[in-house]
């Protein structure tokens, strides 16, 4: 637990409570250990999150109201209306010594308990710790046309001063906060259609996810490489192949924490067969998704890139494998690793115009682009812990059944309080079917009319 100032009091208990304003307002306990999180209504849950991350009334607002059409109206075109996502907050996470909440907006059932579990197991031995390479993204130039392509690489080696200052100026701001090119690499490629240049400008990127930066520069950059090359340019474009803005997190899972020794050798048998089958490895690797890309949604950031940048980063050996591995460590526990591609920003793209996702930054309480990343592979990292600890005991479907059984009695018109019964007869029966709900549905009304 640690202590932070508040500045706020969204809700106005201060008024109501002098003596927990001056304490409240002194230090601020935050944690993300909200205890009977799951059990409060929406609108509870948000008061408690706002408390711990210090959300204003109109963020708070703003979690309530969602995106408003006029604002999607200038996000993309042709808009009709918005399409929601449930946003919910994963609970008990622990990184870097920090209590962070996770905002994840997700359409699956289970992903958000089971990521809640998976780091309160994590926390016994420390909870989650993370590194990074850096915010490092490259845009490629491709050049085409070379009768010698060998001289033309070199040719673009001697200009490389020239061509980064040129890239550099294009985006000042960057190179102000401390970003810019660091460096130009060259490729020759042999491809069908017969051998091209491809010139790799490497970018530090700050705190932005960095597509529109790169590709600008990539741009400016095209006409000069003709020039120097005699070759024709056709590509210019960021690689989504992210392997120099790489985020890594561990997690130590202790045995007595998990369900015994059984379940820590079930999670390593899982894990080496992701490592080599790459039937399992794809559904492995899904699990992982279901909590990075739930983050990636909340922030307003590029799901797309981020996928593109983790399935290729899985594929780089020649063989598609699993991003995520698990060991037994000298005192018989789990130990879990993940290394991958974030890109990731805090600036530009989604994230500063979506009022949700504005809030979810705050809510997250992270200052830079790489912060959020680390955070990100940590939820990755957990949530593929969580799926193959039930997988190694008592399966999947036990946690799924509960939330499916409640849409289902829905679905067979059930309503309030009569959708929790129905759900967990049928849950109970494990009979879950919307002709079993009516069944049950009738029997209920029998015998309340007797
Ligand atoms: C379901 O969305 C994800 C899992 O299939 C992941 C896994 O099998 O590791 C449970």
């Amino acid at each position: 637990m640690v202590f932070e100032p508040l500045k706020v009091d969204p809700f106005g208990w201060n008024k109501v409570f002098p003596l927990r304003a001056l304490f409240v307002y002194i230090v601020r306990l935050v944690t993300s250990r909200i205890s009977g999180f799951y059990k409060l209504p929406p609108s509870e849950r948000l008061k408690a999150v706002a408390e711990q991350s210090g959300l204003g009334t109109e963020e708070v607002s703003q979690v309530e109201k969602g995106l408003a059409v006029d604002q999607a109206d200038k996000m993309v075109e042709n808009v009709i209306g918005v399409f929601q996502v449930p946003l919910g907050i994963a609970t008990n996470f622990l990184i870097d010594g920090r209590e962070v909440l996770i905002p994840m907006a997700t359409e699956e059932p289970s992903v958000i308990a089971a990521a809640s579990n998976g780091a309160r197991m994590a926390r016994s031995a420390g909870g989650f710790s993370t590194s990074s390479t850096g915010p490092v993204m490259r845009a490629q130039i491709q050049i085409t046309g070379l009768a010698d392509p060998f001289a033309a690489r070199q040719a673009v080696f001697l200009h490389k001063d020239e061509l980064t200052q040129m890239a550099n100026e294009k985006d000042p701001m960057l190179v102000k906060y401390g970003g810019g090119v660091e460096d130009i690499e060259v490729y020759v490629i042999n491809s069908r259609v017969g051998p091209m240049v491809v010139v790799h400008l490497i970018v530090d990127c700050r705190d932005a996810m960095g597509a529109n930066a790169v590709n600008t520069m990539a741009e400016a950059l095209a006409p000069r490489l003709e020039e120097i090359t005699g070759g024709k340019v056709y590509l210019r474009i960021i690689s989504n192949l992210a392997d120099k803005r790489l985020a890594r997190a561990k997690a130590v899972f202790k045995a007595e924490d998990i369900g015994g020794h059984e379940v820590v050798d079930g999670i390593i048998q899982a894990a080496a067969l992701a490592e080599v089958d790459p039937y399992r490895a794809a559904t492995h690797n899904k699990g992982i998704m279901n909590g990075i890309t739930a983050v990636v949604l909340a922030t307003g950031n590029d799901t797309r890139a981020v996928e593109a940048g983790a399935h290729s980063f899985a594929s780089l050996s020649g063989r598609y494998m699993s991003l995520t591995r698990y060991e037994k460590n000298r005192d018989g526990d789990l130990v879990g690793t993940i290394e991958l591609p974030v890109a990731v920003g805090l600036v530009g793209g989604a994230t500063r115009v979506h009022p949700v996702a504005k809030t979810a930054v705050k809510i997250l309480g992270v200052k830079s682009a790489d912060d959020l990343s680390r955070i990100i592979a940590a939820v990755g990292l957990c949530q593929n812990f969580a799926a193959l600890r039930a997988l190694a005991s008592e399966g999947i479907q036990r946690g799924h059944m509960s939330l499916h059984a409640k849409n289902v009695a829905a679905q067979a018109g059930a309503k309030c309080d009569m959708i929790d019964i129905i759900a967990a007869r049928m849950a109970a029966e494990r009979r879950i079917s919307v002709d079993r709900a009516a069944e049950l549905m009738e029997e209920l009304d029998e015998r309340s009319n007797r």
